[in-house]
């Protein structure tokens, strides 16, 4: 098939605002824009001004009013208990209005901030969607994070009611999500009104009634029977949808805002273009709701284009095998998977000759997507070897909310160059600039920026820090949004994209900040300095390492307090920070103004070629921290 991909890119170059106002046309509004793009109103304009919508409304109630009530929406598919359901459009009506009901009836309205902390269960989702009905703003927060980070956002923002789950299940053992709870309501200034909490069999929670604790199933069950029909609640189009908190360069997250209007249109026009399904067919985003992949592919994306989602409680190895995925695409007639290439490469290293692969028939399967690192060469070519699909890769962030690059299937395929993840979607005007904002030649390594105004669907602002967004993504480079991605563009235009800018890394697909760990480690008493780094790892793509200076009176055994470092991000940041190495130096190299060559550092440790940098205070640190990290097998 010929790809359209040129046309279609050049004409919304063309007539950007005629391109989405086509789009726009194919949703419910409750009143048009004033405005397709308003380029006076926020931090660099703002998308459908003036109109009014529901995404909710768009999610169900369109489909169900199409005659489509009873095609499945919601598949729900959980290894972890051997739970599977279907749910239709109107099933997911009735669940959402029965939760919409609950939250009403305890006061929430429209703007108010709910805190999901769930895990991968069909009232997460559903919990996502009634907020959007009643105009709430929710905040999903991941289940692997510390209590801390939970409170962090609670107070950020000022959440009015949580909802929640009893447990968790990880491979082998059950996560209480309840003492995390109280404990993260107990460090929070601001305290929620009620937390809902959904008792999952395999561990029922203590509720604390007089803190005002609620049985979530109880009250929805109420509110099913008594069929209490909510109506969506009209909301501007600017008006926000959710926050969704990201790693930053600092221990603080940042609250990605995304509006209700733009959202829709963006997310509903990659449906069929860049994933290439039809409304009916069934997509599947193996990820976890706490992240934008979940949030844009698992629940909002497929349901505003009427697709099928899945909702896969599991892991892509050990639940129970490196089969499980290929069981549910051929169970459930997946056309097309979305995962982290860190998913591919643990089951290639369970299934290396593709034996589980053999044993299902995924023959539905058209395509594999893969984001949130970058997509090796090795595993993209075992992938496409054992699927005998194309295999794509595509770019995005939190702050987009969907693909800055990809090779969109929808549209037709362009030629595959390994590496990259290929070419800037519509709306993204996409460039590379030195670090002093001048354009590179074509193929030349620089700062990945996109040309403003963002796209519909992308963040509008941080949540109550606008001159935080202003600041870290809108100043370096007038004129641009900062991606904070180093890469090139080729003489073909396809996008290449190397490095991070800042201190953020990409741990199993998850996103974390080594300022964030070096804050936590900087708070053990023995720690006088440290520095922390992202080092290759051949499974989770890269693996934070902490490297500490104790102070000088320190004489403790080190693996006590390695140990104690170890157990402290796990408290403070949580599981999912994967951080379990560990080393100590005598000093960290530094700039002559004092600044931690971390790039350095961690050249030496991937054993790549380094330079020794014509600012550096003492080169013979260098020596020692290459001594240290070779004795625990890495450089
Ligand atoms: N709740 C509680 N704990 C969680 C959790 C959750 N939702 N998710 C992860 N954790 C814990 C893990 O149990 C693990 O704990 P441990 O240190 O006690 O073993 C820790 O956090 C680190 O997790 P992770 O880095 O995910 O490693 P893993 O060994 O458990 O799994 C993979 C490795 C590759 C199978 C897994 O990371 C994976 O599926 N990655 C894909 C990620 C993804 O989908 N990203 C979204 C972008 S598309
Ligand atoms: P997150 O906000 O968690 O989605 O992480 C976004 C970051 O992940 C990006 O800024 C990139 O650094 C990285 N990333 C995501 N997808 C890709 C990809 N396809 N190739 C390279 N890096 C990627």
């Amino acid at each position: 098939m010929q790809s359209n991909y040129l046309e279609t890119y050049q004409s919304w170059m063309g007539e950007p605002e005629a391109f989405w106002k086509a789009q726009a046309d194919r949703l419910d509004w409750f009143k048009p824009a004033d405005k397709v793009f308003d380029g006076d109103a926020g931090l660099y304009g703002r998308w459908f001004a003036g109109a009014e919508t529901n995404t909710c409304h768009n999610c169900l109630d369109r489909h169900v009013a199409a005659g489509r009530g009873e095609d499945t929406a919601v598949i729900y598919d959980s290894p972890m208990t051997g739970a599977k359901k279907r749910y239709s459009f109107d099933d997911v009506l009735a669940e959402v209005m029965a939760i919409a009901a609950v939250l009403r009836n305890h006061g929430v309205a429209k703007g108010d901030r709910v805190i999901i902390y769930m895990p991968m269960i069909p009232e997460a989702v559903f919990s996502m969607l009634a907020c959007a009905r009643i105009g709430a703003i929710h905040s999903v927060v991941f289940g692997g994070f510390a209590a801390s980070e939970l409170a962090t956002r609670i107070d950020d923002c000022g959440a009015k009611v949580v909802i929640s789950a009893s447990c968790g299940l990880e491979p082998g053992r059950i996560i209480p999500y309840k003492p995390l709870l109280d404990h993260a309501l107990d460090m929070a200034k601001v305290k929620p009104e009620y937390c809902f909490v959904l008792q999952r069999d395999e561990l029922h929670a203590p509720l604390r009634y007089e803190h005002g604790d609620v049985d979530f199933a109880k009250a929805v069950e109420v509110e099913r029977i008594n069929g209490t029909p909510v109506a969506c609640e009209p909301v501007a189009a600017t008006d926000p949808l959710y926050i969704l908190y990201t790693s930053g360069t600092t221990g603080q997250p940042k609250g990605v805002v995304r509006d209700n209007g733009g959202h829709m249109v963006a997310l509903a026009w990659t449906m069929e273009n860049i994933y290439g399904v039809k409304p009916g067919e069934v997509f599947w985003a193996a990820s976890d709701i706490g992240w934008v992949v979940g949030h844009s592919y698992i629940v909002y994306g497929p349901l505003l284009a009427g697709n099928t989602t899945v909702i896969f409680e599991g892991k892509p190895v050990g639940t129970p095998d490196a089969g499980t995925f290929w069981r549910v695409v051929a169970e459930h007639d997946v056309k097309a998977l979305f995962t982290a290439p860190t998913a591919f490469r643990a089951i290639r290293r369970d299934d290396p000759d593709g034996e589980l692969i053999r044993k299902y028939d995924s023959s539905g399967l058209r395509a594999l997507f893969l984001a949130g690192e970058r997509a090796d060469p090795e595993t993209i070519k075992w992938a496409e070897k054992m699927l005998k699909v194309p295999v794509i890769d595509h770019w995005w962030q939190t702050e987009t909310g969907w693909a800055i690059a990809a090779n969109p299937a929808g549209l037709g395929l362009l030629p595959v160059k390994y590496g990259s993840p290929a070419v800037p979607m519509p709306g993204y005007g996409v460039e590379v600039l030195d670090d002093a904002g001048h354009p590179v030649p074509r193929g030349t390594l620089g700062n990945i920026v996109v040309k403003l105004p963002l796209p519909p669907g992308c963040l509008v602002t941080f949540w109550n820090a606008d001159e935080r967004f202003r600041s870290s993504c809108l100043e370096e480079f007038p004129g641009y949004y900062k991606t904070a991605d180093a890469g090139i563009v080729d003489e073909d235009g396809y996008v290449f994209v190397m490095a991070r800018t800042d201190d953020i890394i990409n741990c199993a697909g998850h996103r974390l900040s080594t300022g964030a760990m070096e804050e936590v480690c900087a708070m053990h008493p023995d720690v006088a300095e440290c520095a922390v780094i992202g080092i290759a790892d051949e499974l989770k793509g890269q693996i934070p390492c902490g490297f500490l200076v104790l102070k000088r009176d320190v004489n403790r055994d080190f693996s006590a307090i390695q140990r104690e470092i170890v157990q402290l991000v796990r408290d403070e940041i949580g599981p999912v920070a994967a951080f379990k190495t560990v080393m100590k130096v005598e000093r960290l190299p530094k700039t002559r103004s004092g600044k931690i060559l971390r790039g350095t550092m961690q050249k030496i440790a991937d054993g790549l070629p380094w330079k020794m940098p014509a600012t550096i205070d003492d080169p013979v640190i260098l020596d020692e921290i290459t001594v240290v990290l070779k004795s625990h097998g890495h450089g």
